[in-house]
């Protein structure tokens, strides 16, 4: 090969190997190689390990919001924080993928995420495999076993105005007394055009510690479009859930602004089976 077509070569060579700027298509092969179940699971419980004493303390209620409207939320899930230690579900994870697939142009190495509810570091530790940076990932919930996560009401919640690109709350809404507050508040903190991805229980039996869990997707969706936001997704799936009822579980991503053209969900009735 004659010396000449060296730089060429290389320059080729360069730009199949450099990172994207700006623009990650890809998680790339660390991150990919760590969401396999088996390593998932054996990472996740070392970074749950260094939280047990904690979840220890947790019992006593230290690190807790001192809030007697979300006392029932916060004893139900701080006992289950403790019962179901470690913690290897992962149900939260299709709102990182769907969160990714919704905002293709922007980096996700720079996107600011709020997680709404995560209990532990897991589900943290999930959106970080899904390509956020660690130090844009923030947490807010009742409690708290890591330092990462801050004790805040999500219907009350003290960021400034268009703070976020992407918020995600898996689980979260069912918990809720004014889940209505909780998206206008969500709305205040996303900059223009970011989103929120929701999955919460639509259809389950009544329970005492969640009485948002009959909330309509059709009520949540009129909220939304009420707070200026526009529907992006909806799906639902029937389950069997945690306590061995049947389950209608919805989610959707919101998008802060009014949609330019017309969308395919102006006319879509939400018509959920029964169960
Ligand atoms: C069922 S857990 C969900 C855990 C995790 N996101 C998942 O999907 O596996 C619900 C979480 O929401 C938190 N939560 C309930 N009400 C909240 C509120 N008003 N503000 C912030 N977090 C809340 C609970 O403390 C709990 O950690």
């Amino acid at each position: 090969m004659k010396g000449k077509n060296w730089p060429i070569l290389s320059s080729i060579a360069y730009a199949m190997l450099r990172s994207e700027r700006g623009l990650e298509t890809t998680i790339g092969p660390f991150r990919a190689m760590l969401l396999r179940p088996k390593l998932l699971s054996i990472v996740s419980l070392v970074l749950q390990a260094r939280e047990i004493r904690n979840v220890r303390i947790l019992k006593g209620k230290r690190f807790s919001l001192d809030d007697s409207s979300n006392s029932v939320a916060h004893n139900r899930n701080t006992s289950q924080t403790v019962e179901k230690f470690p913690i290897t579900t992962r149900r939260s994870e299709i709102l990182y993928q769907l969160a990714n697939t919704a905002q293709p142009f922007i980096s996700r190495r720079q996107r600011q995420l709020l997680v709404v509810g995560p209990r532990n570091t897991h589900e943290l530790f999930i959106a970080w495999c899904h390509g956020f940076k660690w130090s844009n990932i923030n947490a807010i919930d009742l409690f708290s076993i890591n330092k990462k996560i801050q004790v805040m009401d999500v219907e009350s919640m003290t960021f400034k105005d268009s703070t976020f690109d992407t918020v995600c709350m898996s689980g979260v809404f069912a918990y809720l007394t004014n889940p209505r507050t909780a998206l206008s508040e969500i709305n205040r903190v996303l900059r223009p055009n970011g989103i929120v991805v929701i999955r919460y229980p639509t259809a389950a039996a009544p329970v005492d510690f969640a009485p948002s869990n009959t909330l309509n997707p059709s009520q949540v969706i009129n909220w939304a479009k009420e707070l200026g936001m526009t529907l992006a997704y909806y799906s639902y799936e029937v389950h069997t859930n945690s306590i061995k009822t049947r389950q209608i579980t919805s989610l959707m991503c919101l998008k802060k602004g009014v949609r330019d053209g017309p969308s395919c969900y102006e006319s879509v009735e939400f018509s959920l089976p029964e169960l």
